[in-house]
C-alpha cells in the first residue's frame, strides 16, 4: 500500500460546530416544500491536483447545508413520507485498515448517530438500492448539470425503473431543479448561520489588521499573504473562502490578481482581498492601504471617494430597498468624485447614463455572501430587482482602478487601484457591518500602521 495524499474528509470533521437539530429542521423544510417525490443530493467529488495528490476536500454547499456531513463519496436522499425513514445517507463504510492511512470515517452507524440519518447504506451499494427509492415517485428533485458524472448515474437508475413498467412500477415523470427550494432557503441566513458568518468576518478582519501592521516597503506580497493565512488558521478557519488577492502598486488594478509574488514598493498602495471560511461560511473583505503607512495626496483623494461611495452604498442596505440601490448610490458618488478630481469632465448625470465611469469602476457593488463567496439566491424576481429582507448578507465593495496609461488621465493618478469591501447583514432595524473590525478610515489605518513601527 502506498501513501496517497487523498483528502478523506473535509477539515470540518473536527470542527462541527452546529447542532444536528438545525440540519434536521432544514431537511424538514425542504420536504414540506417538495410535497412528495424524492430529492437526491450528491456531495462534491474529490478533485485531483497532480499525480496522486488531491485538492483539500470541501463538500458541496447544498449537500453540506442539509447534512453537515463532511466526507466525500456521499449522497443524501430525502423521501417525504417514507415509512422506514425520510432521510437516507449513502456513505463510505468503515474500513479500519484504510482509516489508518487515510483518516477516520463516520461509517453507517456514525451517519445515523452523529448526522441524523434515518437510514444509512454503503455508497458501494447505491446502484442496487437507489432505483427502488425512485419507484412510484412522480417527481425527482435534483440539481441537474452540476456534477455531470452523477447526472449519468441518475439517468441510468431512472431507466432501470422505466424498464419495470410492465410489472406495474411507475417511473418518475417529472424532474424539478432542487436549486429553487434550497437556494431560497440559503439566501435568508438563520441565527445559527449568522453566528458563523460573524466569526468568519471577525477572524478575517483580524487578519487584515495583522497584514496592515506587518506590511513595510521591501516585503514581498506573499509575505503579507502569509500573515493573513496565519491569522485565518489560528482563528480556526478551515480554508480560505477564495484565493487571497494581495496586489501592490499596479497589481491592484488587476481585479483577480493572485500571483502575490511582487515586491511592495515604498510609496505604493496595497490592495488585499481575503476572507476566511468557517464551517462552510465565507467572509469576503477588501482593504487598500499605503505600503509605508502614510497616504499620499492622490492616493488619499481617490481613497476618500471610494470610502464615501461605500458608506453611501451601505446606507442603502436596509429592508425594503432593492438589490440595485446600493450600487446606484455607489456609482453616483464615484462618478461625482471622478469629476471633482478632473478625471471625468462634463456632466455627471450624463456620465452615469452613458456608463463612462466603467473605465474606472468595471464591476458591481456586491453579491450575496454565505456558504459560497458569491452565494446563491436570485437577484431579480421576474423583471424587478429583489427587495432586501432581514437575514440576507451581501458584500458592499465599490472601487476605482486607474490603470497605467489611462487615456486622457494625468499620469499622477495612474496605478492607483482601490477597493473597500465589507460584509453586511440586513437586520430588521437597518444593517450590521460584520467586518467592521477591519479599519477603513484614513486616520484609523495610519494610526494602526504606525503602532507597529512606533
Ligand atoms: N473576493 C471576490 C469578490 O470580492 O467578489
Ligand atoms: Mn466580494
Ligand atoms: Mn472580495
Amino acid at each position: 500500500m502506498s501513501i496517497r495524499f487523498a483528502p478523506e474528509s473535509a477539515r470540518f470533521w473536527h470542527n462541527a460546530r452546529m447542532d444536528p437539530k438545525f440540519f434536521a429542521k432544514r431537511r424538514q423544510e425542504v420536504m414540506q416544500q417538495m410535497g412528495g417525490g424524492v430529492a437526491i443530493l450528491p456531495t462534491a467529488p474529490v478533485r485531483p491536483r497532480n499525480r496522486d495528490v488531491h485538492y483539500l476536500y470541501r463538500p458541496d454547499s447544498d449537500f453540506y447545508y442539509l447534512t453537515h456531513f463532511p466526507e466525500p463519496e456521499a449522497v443524501a436522499v430525502l423521501v417525504p413520507g417514507r415509512a422506514h425513514g425520510e432521510y437516507i445517507l449513502f456513505c463510505r463504510d468503515r474500513h479500519p485498515e484504510k482509516e489508518i492511512w487515510e483518516g477516520r470515517r463516520a461509517g453507517l452507524d456514525g451517519a445515523r448517530e452523529h448526522y441524523g440519518a434515518d437510514d444509512a447504506f454503503p455508497i458501494d451499494d447505491i446502484d442496487e438500492i437507489l432505483p427502488g427509492l425512485l419507484e412510484n415517485r412522480e417527481k425527482v428533485f435534483y440539481s441537474m448539470g452540476r456534477y455531470p458524472d452523477f447526472d449519468t448515474h441518475l439517468m441510468n437508475w431512472v431507466n432501470e425503473v422505466r424498464g419495470k413498467a410492465r410489472n406495474g412500477v411507475n417511473a418518475p415523470g417529472e424532474f424539478v431543479d432542487l436549486h429553487h427550494i434550497v437556494h431560497e432557503m440559503r439566501l435568508i441566513k438563520r441565527p445559527e448561520e449568522i453566528k458563523l458568518m460573524k466569526r468568519a468576518a471577525k477572524v478575517s478582519a483580524a487578519a487584515h489588521r495583522r497584514a496592515m501592521q506587518a506590511c513595510k516597503p521591501g516585503m514581498m506580497e506573499y509575505e503579507v499573504e502569509a500573515e493573513l493565512l496565519y491569522e485565518f488558521r489560528k482563528g480556526g478557519s478551515e480554508y480560505t473562502a477564495y484565493p487571497p488577492i494581495v496586489g501592490g502598486g499596479a497589481n491592484a488594478c488587476v481585479l483577480h490578481y493572485n500571483e502575490n509574488n511582487a515586491e511592495l514598493k515604498n510609496g505604493d498602495m496595497l490592495l488585499i482581498d481575503a476572507g476566511a471560511e468557517i464551517d462552510g461560511y465565507a467572509a469576503d473583505i477588501t482593504r487598500t492601504f499605503p505600503v509605508n503607512g502614510k497616504f499620499k495626496g492622490e492616493q488619499k483623494a481617490v481613497y476618500e471617494i471610494v470610502l464615501a461611495a461605500q458608506l453611501a452604498a451601505i446606507e442603502q442596505v436596509r429592508v425594503g430597498k432593492h438589490w440595485n440601490e446600493p450600487h446606484e448610490a455607489a456609482v453616483r458618488v464615484l462618478t461625482q468624485g471622478l469629476k471633482d478630481l478632473g478625471i471625468l469632465k462634463g456632466d455627471v448625470a450624463g456620465h452615469i447614463e452613458q456608463g463612462d465611469y466603467k473605465r474606472f469602476y468595471m464591476h458591481r457593488t456586491g453579491h450575496w455572501l454565505g456558504m459560497d463567496v458569491h452565494d446563491v439566491g436570485d437577484y431579480k424576481l421576474g423583471e424587478a430587482w429583489r427587495e432586501l429582507e432581514a437575514g440576507m448578507v451581501l458584500t458592499v465593495e465599490p472601487g476605482l482602478y486607474i490603470a497605467e496609461g489611462s487615456k486622457d488621465v494625468d499620469a499622477r493618478w495612474w496605478n492607483i487601484g482601490i477597493r473597500i469591501e465589507d460584509d453586511v447583514l440586513v437586520t430588521r432595524e437597518g444593517n450590521e457591518v460584520l467586518s467592521r473590525e477591519a479599519p477603513k478610515a484614513v486616520d484609523e489605518i495610519e494610526a494602526l500602521m504606525k503602532e507597529k513601527s512606533g
